[in-house]
């Protein structure tokens, strides 16, 4: 296949697998998969996790940096003290549900609870700690995995696949798709966390983000939605000029308090359905730049406010408190708890009806 190198990541993997949820046999079939295009750029992508490993990409002057937080082997990701969900896929249902409970045609669910009594990424054997099926395609891979009827709670078996695919435009394509046999919520995105100075780099307070929303849907001290919509004029989350993430950060603001920082949800300016650039991010002294296009309806902008600093990547280099940051594709958290409300697109599928969607993180310089 052009351009697409494989891995086997297993034999490191099985050393290290001491949690106990873990089924040991999956990770016999742990791969790793490298894509690069003719601009030298590079990708990696393991199949624990769907996860996004390292991106290699030119700064203006031509040199590379890995700009994606991640491990070398999967082991790291199975015993990191803290998994906070480094580049990986994350679902059934992205972000949190409000006390993991929520209903379809009158019929109630109860998830896993992972995060105080919230549901979050999935819950506790969520897609990023999940080995999936692998499968080279065109330029790229295709990841499987079969979420069966009651994982972590959720109703229905859910075929689910992401294909990511780079092209020579130096851009990440990430495209979504699933089918279920009852009706279920999906919500699934892609977590990787970004420092456009080269991962393990002081914090990104520095980069300057422009996101392309005018309305945030305000949380409660656990970070759920209220249900309103705020408009960001005169507030800290106003990102539709280009701005300096430090500017605002620690402003004095009951939603910036909750973050504690950025760590919301804006739904997107949107003009129709296909892809839209829904944000853009710049580091000034590389030049790098991530555009983020997508068919989805919100972005959540997380500020990296929960590293603590006690975890060090594949540099060795530590990851310190809002030293990357992450532009989560999505539907807004808890949406299932509003569904049928103005302004909430529904998050669930039904058995005949396709869940696809497709986001792109693309690099350039300026
Ligand atoms: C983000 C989420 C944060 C935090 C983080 C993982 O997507 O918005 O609140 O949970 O993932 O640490």
């Amino acid at each position: 296949m052009k351009n697409v190198a494989l891995l086997i990541l297993a034999g490191a993997v099985l050393a290290g697998c001491t949690t106990g949820n873990v089924k040991v046999s999956d990770f016999s079939s742990v791969k790793g998969y490298t894509l690069t295009n003719k601009n030298g750029m590079e990708v990696k992508i393991t199949n624990y996790g769907a996860t996004i490993t390292s991106i290699i990409v030119p700064d203006r002057e031509g040199n590379m940096a890995d700009v994606a937080l991640g491990y070398d082997s999967a082991d790291q990701y199975v015993n990191a003290l803290v998994r906070d969900y480094f580049g990986a896929v994350v679902g059934r249902y992205g972000n949190r549900i409000a006390e993991g409970k929520f209903s379809i045609d009158g019929k109630e669910y109860t998830l896993a609870t992972n995060n105080g009594e919230n549901h979050l990424h999935g819950g506790l054997m969520g897609f990023d700690k999940v080995v999936w099926t692998a499968q080279t395609v065109e330029n790229g891979v295709k990841l499987s995995y079969l979420a069966k009827d009651g994982e972590e709670g959720y109703p229905g078996n859910l075929m689910l696949s992401v294909t990511y695919t780079l092209t020579d435009d130096n851009e990440i394509v990430m495209h979504y798709e699933a089918t279920t046999d009852k009706a279920t919520i999906v919500n699934v995105t892609n977590h990787t966390y970004f420092n456009l100075k080269g991962e393990g780099s002081d914090t990104v307070l520095d980069h300057v983000l422009q996101i392309n929303g005018s309305k945030t849907t305000p949380v409660d001290a656990g970070l759920i939605p209220t249900g309103e919509f705020a408009d960001v004029t005169g507030t800290p989350f106003d990102f539709r000029q280009p701005k300096v993430i430090g500017k605002d950060i620690n402003a004095n603001d009951q939603q910036i308090k909750y973050g504690p920082g950025y760590d919301h949800n804006w739904v997107l300016d949107r003009k129709g359905g296909g892809l839209e650039l829904a944000a853009t991010l710049y580091e000034p002294k590389s030049g790098r730049v991530l555009e983020v296009f997508t068919e989805e309806p919100c972005i959540q902008f997380y500020s990296g406010n929960f590293l603590q600093g006690n975890l060090t990547g594949k540099s060795g280099r530590v990851w310190n408190r809002r030293s990357a940051l992450c532009l989560e594709t999505q539907h807004a958290p808890d949406s299932i708890n509003h569904e049928g409300e103005a302004g909430w697109p529904s998050v669930i599928l039904r058995p005949g009806e396709k869940y696809d969607t497709t986001t792109i993180y693309k690099f350039s310089v300026k």
